[in-house]
């Protein structure tokens, strides 16, 4: 059997993903020791994890160097990689949404100027309602651009909103819900078939069993 390679998006999302390859059976019990390293072997299931920025791991994928990866949805959308989607972990839910300061109000006469760091979902939806944009592409901390007259308004994730709330924003629209999602390259997806259908099942089971305990819980 050959390795399975695995590409995690690293921080708080990769550790709650690893939590649940591990409990469906794909630990790598070096994995969580303290240290830089980024690659970690465990060769008696035959697994190889590495640590990548979570926008990257559908380049990973998508190029052969990991079989399978963990990606948002929202990576997935603005990116459209050639791979195939296996599976909706549930993890990392969020949304993208429109965001502007609390008393914003669209002047539709006017280019809305739109700040983002995901220009082609953005497009898109403002494609779909006919209205003209600018896109400011920026890589993070967007919800200052609309505070300091960058932009009208943002797209962004928000997840608990307390990064708009803190910052005078309030959602306009939803674009989109997010969640993480198991990608497989589609050449590695024929040739190790049988390794990633297992894999996937396991996690199958493993979410639904995590979402009927939190269920009887409530
Ligand atoms: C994301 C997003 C928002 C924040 C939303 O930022 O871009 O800024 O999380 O979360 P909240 O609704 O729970 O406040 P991230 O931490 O990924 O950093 P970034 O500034 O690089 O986008």
């Amino acid at each position: 059997m050959e390795f399975l390679n695995i590409a995690l998006p690293k921080g708080r999302l990769g550790e709650k993903v690893y939590r649940l390859f591990e409990e469906a059976g794909y630990g790598c019990p070096s994995l969580l020791q303290p240290g830089r390293k980024l690659i970690f072997e465990n060769s008696e299931n035959m697994l190889r994890y590495f640590w990548v920025k979570p926008s990257d791991v559908a380049v990973y994928v998508e190029r052969g160097a990991a079989d399978i990866g963990v990606a948002g949805k929202d990576i997935l959308a603005e990116y459209e990689p050639d791979v195939f989607e296996l599976l909706d972990l549930g993890l990392g839910a969020c949304r993208v949404c429109v965001a502007a300061p609390v008393n914003f109000c669209d002047d539709t006469r006017k280019t809305l100027r739109v700040a983002t760091k995901f220009c082609n979902i953005a497009r898109s939806f403002y494609a779909d309602s006919g209205r003209d944009i600018d896109i400011i592409p920026l890589n993070g901390s967007i919800e200052i651009a609309p505070i300091l007259g960058l932009s009208d308004v943002i797209v962004d994730i928000v997840e608990t909103g307390t990064t708009l709330k803190e910052n005078d924003l309030a959602v306009i629209s939803e674009v989109m819900q997010v969640s993480a999602r198991l990608i497989a390259n589609k050449a590695s997806f024929r040739f190790k078939n049988v390794q990633i259908e297992q894999l996937k099942e396991k996690l199958y089971e493993k979410i639904g069993a995590n979402r009927y305990d939190q269920n009887i819980t409530k």
